[in-house]
């Protein structure tokens, strides 16, 4: 059985106290709530501070992007050393965000992948199609080309520490939500393209989160689908009480 995992990705919000306030009230919420994987990703700066805040309760901090290589001059990026070295467990990779307005490609996103594994961390790697995608009948095509391209030359043992966060790029941050029907038939896709590439066995292991748009209302739903292990939820993790919301569901 996969535990749920959920993780909140606050994007470019909440400055270092403020992102300190919310991981320990976070914390606080859900304090001796067992079964579900919880990871809070701030912004670069804030990275310092919640994993100081979030010291001694089981909720990971994540990053939001990382740089390949391990150190240079690469300036305004950080590598994966950095980050596990601040206390950080996950980095999120690949995010459409990223792809979208930062020119990240299958390519560097594989190249972060296994930066990421070099220095120890657990990446949550990020694929989803756009509207127009889905509209011209290629989502999966699209889903299964950002997939083989993170994975490439990842070991098995390595893949099952890495968690996949399936987020169609028009369900992010508009309000709109797959179905969970959709979700799952995207899910169940990537699963069966894992099960190719490795086996069955290591496809079961490795989460898939669901991203986009979800909230305490849509939770228990898409998390009831079987292939759905948890979410990679944005503004819904920006306060206390929505996000608290979805990791009981999830639980
Ligand atoms: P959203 O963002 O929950 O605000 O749609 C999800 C994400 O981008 O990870």
């Amino acid at each position: 059985m996969r535990t749920p995992f959920i993780a909140g990705n606050w994007k470019m919000n909440l400055a270092p106290a403020e992102a300190a306030e919310l991981a320990r009230g976070i914390a606080g919420a859900i304090a001796g709530l067992t079964g579900v994987r919880v990871a809070l990703a701030p912004a670069a700066c804030a990275l310092q501070a919640v994993c100081e805040a979030l010291a001694g309760s089981p909720i990971a901090a994540a990053a939001q992007n990382c740089h390949w290589e391990a150190s240079g001059a690469f300036t305004g990026e950080i590598s994966p050393e950095m980050i596990r070295d601040l206390g950080c467990r996950h980095v999120i990779i690949g995010h459409s965000e990223r792809r979208q307005y930062f020119g990240e490609t299958d390519e560097t996103v594989n190249k972060k992948i296994h930066a990421a594994f070099r220095a120890g961390l657990e990446p949550i790697v990020c694929v989803g199609e756009t509207l127009e995608e889905r509209e011209a009948g290629r989502t999966m095509e699209v889903v299964g080309r950002q997939l083989d391209g993170a994975l490439a030359g990842v070991a098995a043992e390595r893949a099952t520490v890495a968690t996949l966060a399936y987020e169609p790029v028009w369900a992010i941050g508009t309000g709109r939500t797959a179905t969970p029907e959709q979700a799952q038939e995207v899910h169940a896709f990537l699963r069966a393209r894992l099960a190719e590439r490795y086996d069955r066995d290591v496809a079961d292991r490795i989460a898939i989160q669901y991203g986009g748009s979800v909230k305490p209302g849509n939770a228990e739903e898409l998390l009831g689908q079987p292939d759905i292990d948890g979410a990679l939820v944005g503004g819904a993790s920006l306060k206390v009480d929505s996000f608290a919301a979805i990791l009981r569901v999830a639980h």
